[in-house]
């Protein structure tokens, strides 16, 4: 495993450019398994989570290439359809591959997917939705066996407004027979492109982006080129660590409304920014004093489960006491004890509240990082702190940021990779 060593005290300056979105390239490499034709995707991300999605599909007897963030998918040679039970347990995203591999297959074979340490995150709103078309559901063994006699559209309720089952139904949704309305659908901007990126291959999807999404199911997709949008939550970690560490910084390449709430909380904690350039850079600029605010996670529009971490080191340096509230996941606090090390005066109430006093000096500490967005934030946290950090387990932060010690480098950090 490697790890970052960090010298701490240095306000970032300069510019960096957003990459593409995490959530929304994963779930349109699945995509390309809804046709035999080419599908080019660009502005994907060069991340872990990325290079091990390719490698899911290249199992599976798909051609994937991928260089300088354009990635070239073709399906037309997917024979099987029990992805590699290792790979699967090492990505919990995997599972958006589902939806589109019982669209075209009689029978699907899939393991309990992985991923980040956050709480328990069972299938059932995504069993239980793509039972709705007609497809019978086992488990056996630690296999989920999907089995197809023709998919029929279906009005599905989803069981919680989920992310990635709502793009498994909807993945699913866009070659079965006839209509299907899905309910209670998220409404995350990823599942919005995802959704467009369909369309421009020829399926007829109306409302994504909204809770109520209409299908009509159509007999073929072909060929697609396609951008993915900005990833909002690596602009929202950068303002962050820009913002603590006092600096003067131009994000560019971000889609300002899909930050409203993220940018209204910002303005209530007083951060100092400007959007500019035609909505296209948010800058944030030196602050002297942070609000002390409160938060609660929510699905979009309301402010996103994975920027609750990094915002916690913003709320160590705000005058006064904050509360935050993680409604989705029961694990994503775990890093707390680490911030605790580091001098944060933090308190939890239970595992999904935490209160906040500050401000308070953060000292350089050797730390763990737990999941992706832990480990960002203890990068934060090591980047204002006194004196030198040690953070292990970078892997987890490479499966989700591209280079992001060389970007804040660039910015002024001072973080080394040890291997
Ligand atoms: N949940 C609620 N209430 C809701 C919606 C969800 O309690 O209204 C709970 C669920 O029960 C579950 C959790 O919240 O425990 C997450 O729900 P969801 O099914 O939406 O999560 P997901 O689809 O598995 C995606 C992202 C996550 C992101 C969540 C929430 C991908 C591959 N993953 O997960 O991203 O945190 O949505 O926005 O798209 C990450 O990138 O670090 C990451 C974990």
């Amino acid at each position: 495993m490697a790890k970052f060593v960090i010298q701490g005290g240095n306000s970032l300056s300069g510019e960096v450019e957003i990459s593409g979105a995490k959530n929304a390239a994963l779930k349109m490499m699945a995509a390309a398994i809804l046709t035999d034709d080419e599908v080019v995707l660009t502005n994907v991300p060069d991340i872990s989570d990325i290079r091990t999605m390719q490698e899911v599909l290249a199992k599976l007897g798909a051609k994937v290439e991928f260089s300088d963030h354009v990635m070239t998918i073709n399906c037309s040679g997917i024979k099987d359809a029990q992805p590699d039970y290792e790979l699967v347990k090492h990505i919990r995203a995997s599972i958006v591959i589902i939806g589109p591999l019982i669209a075209r297959k009689e029978k699907v074979i899939m393991p309990q997917p992985g991923g980040c340490l956050i709480g328990s995150r069972p299938i059932d709103t995504h069993t239980k939705a793509i039972e709705q078309f007609g497809v019978t559901v086992s488990l056996e063994k630690d296999l989920y066996h999907f089995t197809n006699k023709g998919l029929t559209g279906a009005s599905i309720v989803l069981e919680e407004m989920s992310v990635t089952a709502t793009e498994n139904v909807l993945m699913a949704a866009v070659l079965a027979k006839g209509n299907t309305e899905i309910r209670l659908a998220a409404s995350e901007p990823e599942i919005a492109d995802l959704a467009e990126m369909l369309n421009k291959m020829g399926a007829k999807i109306t409302g994504a982006g909204t809770s109520i999404i209409k299908i009509e199911g159509v007999d073929k997709l072909h060929r697609v080129e396609h951008q993915v949008l900005p990833d909002r939550i690596e602009a929202g970690t950068f303002a962050i660590a820009a913002a603590v560490s006092r600096g003067d910084v131009r994000i560019k390449n971000i889609t300002p409304h899909h930050l409203d709430f993220v940018l209204h909380k910002f303005k209530q904690a007083n951060i100092n920014f400007e959007i500019e350039d035609d909505n296209s850079v948010l800058h944030i600029k030196p602050t002297t004093i942070f609000n002390h605010i409160n938060i609660d996670t929510r699905p979009y529009p309301g402010y996103p489960t994975d920027l609750q971490s990094p915002l916690s080191i913003l709320l160590t340096q705000a005058k006064g006491t904050s509360k935050m509230f993680e409604t989705m996941f029961e694990g994503r606090l775990g890093y707390i004890r680490e911030l605790k090390k580091m001098g944060a005066d933090i308190t939890e109430i239970d595992s999904h509240t935490i209160i906040v006093n500050g401000p308070t000096p953060l000292y350089g500490k050797k730390i763990t990082s737990f999941d992706l967005r832990a480990g960002a934030t203890l990068i934060i946290a090591a980047m204002i702190a006194e004196g030198e950090s040690e953070i292990d387990k970078i892997e987890l932060v490479d499966r989700g940021y591209e280079n992001i010690e060389l970007r804040l480098n660039k910015l002024g950090a001072n973080i080394k990779r040890i291997k």
